[in-house]
């Protein structure tokens, strides 16, 4: 293969319901910095009003993906080689690590856990529901499975948010 065939990486970035989320150009510009081709997948409850939608449809030159493709339709991403998380609710981490697949993000998050990919999560959760033991449990499970974590954000404001730790987290 020459350089000329090799395609440029393809990055997932999921997004979640968290008041962080407003920020997440400041992910995807840093990953476009790093040479990564963006595609976001976000959460029904994320695409209402959590995010500019369309500044991040600009900066990835792609639709947001947040529903299901319907059978026949094409895959509109590629791939992933690597899949982040950021900002990850409590919800959607509870979900993932029970295996639930009702949302277009935890459907995508439940099967590239079996790729072998890179997956690095920012969670954004409070630290009165970090405290839930299903919480806990949800993190033992992920990691056994190769979930890699950065430090937690409770969502406080003035604390800055990892968003480039999240890319350091898969490369
Ligand atoms: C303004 C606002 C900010 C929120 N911030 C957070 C947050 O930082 N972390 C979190 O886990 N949930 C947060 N939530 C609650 C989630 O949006 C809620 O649990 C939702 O079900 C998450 O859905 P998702 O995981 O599918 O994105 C917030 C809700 C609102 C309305």
């Amino acid at each position: 293969m020459t350089a000329q065939d090799e395609k440029p990486p393809f990055l997932y970035v999921v997004v979640c319901a968290a008041g962080i989320a407003s920020g997440v150009g400041k992910l995807i510009a840093a990953a476009r910095e790093r040479q990564w081709q963006v595609g976001v997948i976000a959460t029904p409850h994320a695409m209402n009003g959590f995010f500019d939608t369309a500044a991040v449809e600009a900066q990835t030159g792609r639709p947001i993906r947040s529903a299901w493709r319907r059978p026949g339709d094409p895959r509109p991403f590629p791939e992933p080689d690597a899949v982040v998380v950021a900002p990850a609710t409590f919800n959607t981490i509870n979900k993932w690590a029970a295996g639930i697949a009702d949302t277009l993000a935890l459907g995508t998050l439940c099967e590239v856990s079996g790729l072998g990919v890179p997956i690095g999560v920012q969670p954004c959760v409070s630290a009165t529901l970090a405290a839930h033991p299903a919480y806990q449990d949800s993190l033992i499970r992920l990691r056994g499975m190769g979930v890699r974590f950065g430090s937690p954000h409770d969502g406080a404001d003035g604390e800055e948010f990892g968003w480039e730790r999240a890319l350091d987290l898969v490369e």
